[in-house]
């Protein structure tokens, strides 16, 4: 896991913004729960508190393609298995690719008579943020984590979810057309000139969050699809995100390689952690599942237990199946 920086403390966030730009950052422990006390990264998952907020998750990249989708389905089912019970809104009433991987995973239950981890999807097909806020109470009611996938594109309520989050995943692949909607870099330097309309709207998110004494959104951008790209550029993208990290305050992990199985795995809506349901997959699942874990653990989520297993947890349907 790469692990480059750290939200700035609250205060420090309102009153010394360009100062905390240029400071370097550390890998974050600090998360807040939504009503207050710090949380160990390393705490098993237990049950929600009845009338706690989930912990929001929210996928979003306003490029389109990028893996939001099917990362957040990893996760998901990555955080079911763990014990956690995880609710979700695909914010994308035309292509459902997040509820439709799900359905077809319920499908894939029912034809094999099996049972499997999963999370309550509901596709949000209204027309207000107050609409999305309500099927978001409803749905996360004494869920641990709400995930909200959104759409690859300029689009009110992904911005809505994103500005809402406890924890912020932007997936970037590796390459400089994907980086340009964070950062914009010099042509020949590779040297960051400037933060792009994205960052700044989550830079400003933060500030307001700040002074309402909000907990702040732990942004993570996560370098998805790597492992196709040549070695120099991905040294320049990793060396131009760690620049643009210290200022626009995200953190970067490492996400999911490209992998030809993360695109043959939709019609069945199994993941990579269904453990037993695959077939014959050789010995690079294997690695792959342990790309999930680093990845569950850069994301540094409450009640994560980072050395935790990715099979059956106690307790879950999958186990009890
Ligand atoms: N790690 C990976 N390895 C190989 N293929 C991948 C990987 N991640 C995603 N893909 C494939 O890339 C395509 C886009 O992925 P996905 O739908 O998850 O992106 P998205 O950001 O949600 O897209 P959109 O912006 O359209 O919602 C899909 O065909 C998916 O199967
Ligand atoms: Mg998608």
């Amino acid at each position: 896991m790469v692990c480059t920086g750290r939200a700035p403390p609250i205060r420090e966030l309102v009153e010394t913004p360009s100062r905390w730009r240029g400071v370097k950052t550390t890998c974050n422990n600090h998360i807040r729960n939504r009503s207050g006390p710090a949380r160990s990264p390393h705490r098993r998952i237990s049950p929600a508190v009845p009338d706690k907020a989930p912990h929001r998750i929210t996928f979003a990249n306003e490029k389109g393609g990028t893996g939001k989708s099917t990362t957040a389905v990893h996760v998901a089912v990555a955080l079911a298995y763990r014990g956690a019970k995880v609710a979700a809104v695909d914010l994308d009433p035309r292509q459902r690719t997040f509820a439709r991987y799900f359905e077809n995973r319920g499908e894939t239950e029912i034809r094999r008579g099996i049972r499997l981890p999963g999370a309550k999807v509901e596709t949000f097909t209204g027309s207000t943020v107050e609409e999305f806020e309500d099927v978001a109470r409803r749905i996360g009611e004494g869920a641990d984590f709400l995930i909200v996938d959104t759409p690859g594109r300029d689009d009110p309520f992904a911005r809505h979810a994103a500005t809402e989050a406890d924890t912020l995943v932007t997936p970037l692949n590796d390459s400089f057309v994907d980086f340009d909607l964070i950062g914009q870099v010099d042509a020949e330097t590779f040297k960051v000139r400037r933060l792009s309309f994205y960052a700044e709207l989550i830079w400003e998110t933060r500030k307001a969050r700040a002074l309402s004494r909000r907990q702040e959104i732990d942004w993570v951008v996560v370098r998805n699809r790597t492992g196709h790209v040549e070695a120099r550029n991905m040294l320049r993208i990793e060396k131009a995100l760690k620049e643009l990290s210290k200022r626009a305050g995200f953190r970067v992990a490492k996400g999911l390689s490209e992998r030809v199985i993360y695109r043959e795995l939709f019609p069945s809506g199994l993941t990579l952690l269904d453990k037993g349901h695959l077939g014959e997959l050789g010995t690079s699942h294997v690695v792959a599942r342990q790309e999930m874990r680093s990845l569950l653990a850069g994301l540094n989520l409450p009640h994560g237990d980072t050395a935790a297993n990715d099979g059956p947890a106690p307790g879950t349907k999958a186990a009890a199946a």
